[in-house]
């Protein structure tokens, strides 16, 4: 899919999800956090719902599990107009409670559509609800966060070939920041992946 024809199809989908009336959250909202980030990405990233400062400003990932987010991508010479970057709900849950699993259902077509349409050739699932719903989907057997987080796994989808990675959720390194070392070897996964390492072709001269 070209990148115009992208573009097209990812603005139909905000506004759907800008009018979204699927479960009782579009009651609590201020904004939708629909995502955002290059349509064209190798790289995408699904977090969890958004926040309170998310729900603000529109945008995923901006209050402090934002700040660590953007340390990691940083780690590996990343920034965000490299990547693709959304969140499993389009609403934040109030008191940024866990999402409840007939939110997840109501939501998640929505993020169907945007691994369609930016087709990515790595996920990386950022905490418990990205790496079980992904997993659900890609019929992979069901797993804990704690034994599958930076590992990849590479899944047949109708789609093409895809890879997985679960992380642990960049919020955690906000309560213990010890859990920051774990995260910044996870993140190596997503290395080779990044422009930044691609090599010159040989033949350039
Ligand atoms: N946590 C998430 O999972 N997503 C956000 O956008 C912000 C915090």
């Amino acid at each position: 899919m070209d990148l115009q024809k992208k573009q097209s199809k990812m603005e139909k989908l905000r506004a759907q999800i800008a009018v979204c009336t699927r479960c009782p959250l579009h009651k609590t909202r201020t904004n939708t956090v629909p995502g955002e980030g290059d349509l064209n990405a190798d790289i995408m990233f699904v977090g969890e719902a958004p926040g309170r400062n998310e729900d603000l400003q529109g945008k995923p990932f901006v209050g402090r599990a934002g700040e660590v987010f953007d340390r990691l991508l940083d780690s590996i010479g990343l920034t965000r107009a490299q990547i693709y970057l959304c969140n499993i709900l389009k609403c934040r849950p109030p008191d940024n409670r866990n999402p409840l699993p007939s939110e997840i259902r109501a939501c998640v077509g929505s993020l169907d559509i945007q691994i369609k349409i930016v087709n990515p050739k790595i996920i990386g699932a950022l905490g418990n609800f990205a790496t079980t719903y992904l997993f659900e989907k890609f019929r992979m057997a069901p797993a804990k966060i704690s034994a599958v987080a930076g590992r990849v796994i590479e899944v047949e989808t109708p789609f093409g070939p895809k890879k997985i990675a679960p992380v642990f959720h960049p919020a955690v390194a906000t309560y213990d920041i010890h859990k920051m070392d774990i995260l910044l070897s996870h993140f190596q996964a997503f290395k080779q992946f990044c422009p930044a390492h691609e090599p010159y072709p040989e033949n350039i001269l």
